[in-house]
């Protein structure tokens, strides 16, 4: 497996801004979401990017440029959407949880709203009745995703309404005549069976009759990109035509049809961005050598809570003889980024790579030991722009209020 940047455009990356350094190539960013466009290419849908993945708002400057709209999980995310350029029309705001007055707000800035449960359902038809369309998240009882941390559509989930509730939806639509312009599933991360998004397609078929107004058939995000290398892209082409297939089907019955949409987060930045990490220690805990860097879990937590796997490249020593490392963090906690991984020779001082880190990389970083958080650079045309500087002492103390 191999990043999109070269190796030494990625060893230069490090020499002028330090490390540890999240970095993402531009372009691949362009490359996946034509990938998306162009597999779709033969059915009405739409991309908004799941933003929760990477905010930087350069990066979301530069979706913008693709032609994608931007999926948005909090009401935050959506100020920086529309800071970044993005019309309103072209925002999705799906939440979980969150008070109506975080319903309202965005509501009332014109972006597309799907809501998940039936408490703020109410309380949207009570405030907005027919006038401004909205979408309903349903929780279609099907288990998809990586791992169970990442999967959020199954029986026991919190997402969404449990669909076996979709008459309780109709009578709020009835009582308010509400314009339920959406219905919504999102079944989870790191989708390995593709056919989850055609079940989730015959879940949504079944509900279709109990809205007029329906245009939108939203599903999610969790289309697959390899973290290992023996694992393989999500087939979009495959996946294209089931879906054309259905929705075919569906039309020769019903006489209906919808728009498609779908909210990729990991497809659109995971494997655009990597984190480079230089190697502070070595030492030999008597069965493997370790090589500890100047990085945590702290910086990138996926290893450590859902098992991730993430590739390693040695930089500085590509061609040397392969052993086997444990590469570790240096949080005064267990943050093991490989547990006995073939390597090319490290020595002190190497730059480490750790791919697939451009999704949910930063954007879940903390300032865990006051360590500070990585910088951030954005390589486009083979020019480097730093777009989140280093930390400083004063950044950690900037909120805190000294007694
Ligand atoms: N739409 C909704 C409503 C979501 O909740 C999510 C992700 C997405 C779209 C985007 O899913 P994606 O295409 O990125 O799989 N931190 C975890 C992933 C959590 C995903 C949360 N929701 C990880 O690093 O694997």
């Amino acid at each position: 497996m191999q990043p999109s940047l070269s190796n030494d455009l990625l060893l230069s990356a490090a020499s002028q801004f330090g490390t540890p350094l999240y970095v993402y190539h531009a372009e691949k960013i362009n490359e996946q979401y034509k990938k998306l466009t162009s597999a779709f290419s033969e059915i009405d849908s739409r991309f908004f990017y799941a933003c929760k993945a990477l905010t930087n708002i350069n990066v979301l400057r530069y979706v913008r440029t693709t032609g994608s709209g931007i999926d948005c999980s909090s009401s935050n995310e959506v100020h920086l959407a529309l800071k970044a350029g993005f019309e309103p029309e072209n925002i999705l705001y799906t939440s979980n949880g969150v008070s109506f007055s975080e319903i309202e707000e965005v509501a009332r800035l014109g972006v597309h709203v799907n809501i998940d449960s039936l408490s703020n359902l109410d309380k949207f038809g009570n405030t907005f009745g027919y006038t401004v369309p909205v979408g309903v998240r349903l929780r279609p009882n099907i288990m998809a995703g990586g791992n169970l941390k990442i999967s959020t559509g199954h029986d026991k989930s919190k997402f969404g309404i449990p669909v076996e509730q979709i008459e309780e939806v109709a009578a709020l639509r009835s009582k308010y005549n509400l314009q339920v312009r959406t219905l919504h599933i999102h079944t989870g991360s790191d989708i390995k069976d593709a056919s989850v998004f055609t079940q989730g397609l015959e879940v949504l078929f079944r509900c279709v009759h109990l809205f007029p107004d329906l245009k939108v058939l939203d599903l999610g995000g969790g289309f697959k990109v390899p973290y290992h290398p023996s694992e393989k892209e999500t087939d979009l082409n495959a996946i294209a035509g089931e879906i054309k297939t259905v929705m075919q089907r569906f039309h020769r019955e019903s006489g209906r049809t919808f728009q498609l949409w779908f909210e990729p987060g990991k497809f659109m930045v995971s494997n655009c961005g990597v984190l480079l990490t230089q190697v502070n220690v070595l030492k030999n805990n008597g069965n493997v050598v370790i090589a500890g860097v100047d990085t945590g879990l702290n910086h990138l937590i996926r290893p450590m809570i859902y098992d991730a796997y993430h590739h390693i490249l040695n930089l500085s020593n590509p061609n040397g003889e392969v052993k086997p490392f444990m590469v570790t963090g240096y949080i005064c906690e267990t943050d093991t980024f490989a547990e006995d991984r073939p390597l090319p020779e490290i020595k002190e001082g190497d730059v480490l790579c750790i791919l697939n880190a451009g999704a949910y990389g930063f954007e879940m970083s903390s300032h865990y030991n006051s360590r500070f958080k990585p910088a951030e650079l954005l390589i486009e045309n083979e020019k480097m722009k730093l777009i989140r500087r280093r930390e400083t002492l004063e950044d950690l103390l900037d909120t805190q209020i000294e007694s």
